[in-house]
């Protein structure tokens, strides 16, 4: 650790405004330097890659070539008139790494937030296309998250559509169906199957309550992450949806912006959902993000299924609307080459078994001794732990006493960069941390990340002891 009297006055309005954040200044593989408040850190190891972005690892050298190549071969044009090639090869390679006919047609874009703007207008100009205009009510979920514009806030539900829920879509189009919880809301002997299945039995009344001629579609995220934090679907729940789907002619959406792209595949292939659906039952849309261009490039994307791309050709065979830097050629072609270099090296099935050895660890640790977490649940490279003050109860921990971030804070002094979060068991109360490691991590990585996580929850559950608040 060095330190240095650089300013700490911000220009940046983002986060804490008069005080600059910390600052990263350089990262290599899993591991990343930053400077918090005039001190310098080496070799903290990044535990959750941004916000579950980085795939690579940091200052991967093959990237540069990479971004060199993509510069002097991309020049600008705007999308709907003048179309590239770097944009049609990365939605080929994507519909051709998921399961046969899953996928048609990708739109490209450059953030999660925008790509469900996207997919919401996607979905509703499908309806219109087929002659069903009064389809438009949309279902989500408690306790998700799909981005931070207001569209995407609108069918979310936590403290961040709480904020601004006066100003976003009327709440009678976009309902919302009990969050997926199985930690907090499956009941003591129910089995998996029969929560989901009280789930499902929920949604189709939502379904017919609403009158299934103005439901429009279903909007889940597979593993959610920043919302309530990666609890797998239980048995029975992801078919369930898709089935009720079928039944009632709503369109199912699969929001993989966090989990997808590899982050938590079982085949070495790209999508979360190959963990619960067969291929049949894909969804037919899905919006994908982060670990997509794994934070070299600003992209992300909406995957549409045949079903309504034969809507859109058999109508007016056109899109409407566009965003300048949809199809972005430049950032097409870069995230192409990087998933081609994660394929090639396999870190796709690297990060599948090394992500659920670190969730496997930190389970049997954590839950067998005496402290603050709750729960530890995960699958590949993407894992949470929860934090109660009580766990025959679960109890979570007064709000102010922000245990998440406290956490948070802990794990970066210790050399471990994670996300602590708040609001995860009903929008404002409960404390997790987030887990998403770079695909690259080694078995040497997974014990440090480990042996950090441990320690830190040590520390703090021994603080909070000697508070009296624990
Ligand atoms: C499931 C999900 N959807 C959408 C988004 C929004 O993505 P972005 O922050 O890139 O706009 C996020 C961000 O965390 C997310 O977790």
């Amino acid at each position: 650790m060095t330190t240095d009297s650089a300013p700490t006055e911000s220009y940046v309005f983002q986060g804490t405004i008069n005080k600059k954040m910390p600052q990263v200044l350089r990262g290599k593989g899993v591991r990343m330097t930053i400077k918090k408040d005039g001190k310098v850190y080496e070799d903290v190891i990044d535990g959750v890659t941004g916000a579950a972005v980085g795939a690579l690892g940091w200052g991967d050298e093959e990237v540069l070539p990479i971004i060199n190549k993509a510069a002097s071969e991309n020049t600008y044009s705007f999308p709907s008139l003048i179309g590239n090639q770097a944009s049609e090869d990365l939605a080929k390679f994507y519909i051709d790494s998921s399961p046969k006919g899953a996928f048609s047609a990708a739109l490209w874009c450059c953030s999660g937030s925008e790509s469900n703007e996207n997919a919401l207008k996607i979905i509703r100009q499908y309806q219109q296309e087929r002659g069903r205009p009064e389809k438009i009510k949309i279902i989500s979920r408690d306790t998700s998250y799909h981005g931070f514009t207001l569209g995407a806030l609108s069918i979310s539900n936590c403290s961040r559509f709480n904020a601004f829920k006066e100003i976003c879509i009327p709440q009678e189009l976009c309902l919302k169906m009990p969050a997926c919880y199985p930690y907090r809301y499956q009941k003591k002997g129910e089995t998996e199957e029969e929560y989901s299945q009280r789930l499902l039995d929920t949604l189709e009344k939502m379904i017919v309550d609403n009158d299934p001629n103005t439901v429009s579609c279903v909007i889940v995220e597979t593993l959610p992450g920043s919302s309530l934090g990666t609890a797998p679907p239980p048995k029975g729940y992801l078919p369930g949806i898709r089935a009720l789907c079928n039944k009632y002619d709503v369109i199912m959406m699969l929001d993989e912006v966090m989990c997808g792209t590899g982050r938590s595949n079982p085949n070495g292939k790209l999508n979360c959902w190959e963990n619960f659906l067969d291929p049949k039952d894909a969804p037919d849309i899905q919006t994908v993000g982060k670990t997509l261009g794994s934070g070299y490039v600003t992209i992300a994307g909406v995957l549409v299924g045949p079903k309504i791309r034969q809507a859109f050709v058999e109508g007016t065979n056109s899109v409407f609307g566009a965003q300048t830097y949809s199809s972005h050629g430049f950032n097409c072609a870069v995230a192409l080459e990087i998933q081609k270099k994660i394929a090639r090296d396999g870190l796709t099935a690297n990060i599948f078994k090394m992500g659920n050895l670190m969730g496997e660890k930190l389970q049997k640790a954590l839950l067998s001794e005496d402290n603050i977490v709750g729960d530890v649940r995960g699958i590949g490279g993407f894992w949470s732990l929860e934090f109660v003050k009580d766990r025959a109860t679960k109890e979570w921990f007064p709000v102010e006493l922000d245990v998440g971030h406290r956490f948070q804070d802990i794990c970066f002094q210790n050399g471990l960069n994670v996300m602590g979060m708040q609001g995860n068991a009903d929008g404002h109360n409960g404390d997790i941390s987030l887990l998403a490691p770079a695909f690259v991590i080694t078995e040497k990585d997974v014990e440090d990340i480990v042996e950090i996580v441990i320690k830190s929850v040590g520390q703090l559950s021994k603080e909070l002891k000697t508070e009296g608040k624990w």
